[in-house]
């Protein structure tokens, strides 16, 4: 087989468009107030529902939440849990983390609840008798398909954790045992930063591949060509 261009790959303006997707994805708190179109909304939905799921059981549902007065009680919330948080952090890092915007929950035109039902199809689910967690893993695959296809339409997307699911779960009336597993904003930006915030404003270096890979066994580096490879992967 030639393996330089072997037979199923796509061809390299795919491949182009899939990795631009990938490294041009970033996780957005500033939007403009202008609405998300239905025909782009309806192929960001598709895409998250074509992602993989455990004995394809799409646990998943997509909660649209446009009502501003549902999102304003949403942002108290986020608001509170976040001075919260700022306790865990070291003195000396507080000020910083609480001059982070963790979210646009306001500025967003539209925000979206991706939930998790770990009872649809049933008790017996195939591939998910000894993990249960994989209903979890399966909508986590959702959202990011979701937040990759919103790139490709020009849509930002940010994902909001700084809440307690059950404070969400009671403010958008979703019933046990549906899990809200991401409270998501979605919108137009005024421009894609090429690197994620956090990395720019010094919190916290990307790590370097070559790093995490491991090969035959935990702590074990792969062999040294393919050590070099890791180093400087060009993806497009
Ligand atoms: C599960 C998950 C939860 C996140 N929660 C928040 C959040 O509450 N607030 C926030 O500003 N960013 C949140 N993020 C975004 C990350 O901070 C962001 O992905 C990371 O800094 C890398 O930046 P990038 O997404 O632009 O590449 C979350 C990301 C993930 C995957």
């Amino acid at each position: 087989m030639d393996t330089a261009s072997p037979p199923h790959a796509f061809p390299p303006e795919w491949r182009r468009g899939l990795y631009q997707a990938i490294l041009k994805r970033r996780d957005m708190r500033h939007f403009l107030p202008d609405p998300v179109p239905d025909d782009a909304l309806a192929r960001v939905l598709s895409a998250a529902h074509h992602a993989g799921s455990v004995g394809f059981m799409q646990p998943w549902n997509f909660l649209l939440v446009r009502d501003r007065a549902t999102r304003e009680k949403v942002h108290a919330h986020v608001t509170e849990e976040r001075l919260r948080a700022a306790e865990k952090f070291e003195p000396a890092r507080r000020g910083k983390y609480l001059s982070f915007k963790l979210e646009g929950i306001l500025e967003a035109p539209l925000n979206l609840c991706v939930t998790c039902d770990p009872a649809r199809f049933g008790p017996a689910v195939i591939g998910r008798n000894t993990i249960r967690e994989t209903d979890l893993f399966s909508t986590c695959c959702a959202v990011q398909n979701l937040w990759l296809a919103a790139r490709a339409e020009g849509l930002g997307c940010g994902w909001v954790s700084i809440l307690k699911p059950e404070s969400l779960r009671r403010l958008l009336g979703i019933p046990e045992p549906v899990y809200p597993l991401a409270y998501l904003c979605l919108g137009f930006v005024e421009s894609f930063p090429e690197k994620p915030t956090f990395e720019t404003e010094g919190w916290l270096p990307r790590l370097g591949l070559k790093d995490l890979v491991y090969d035959g066994a935990w702590g074990r580096a792969p062999e040294p060509a393919f050590t070099d490879l890791l180093k400087d992967v060009q993806l497009i």
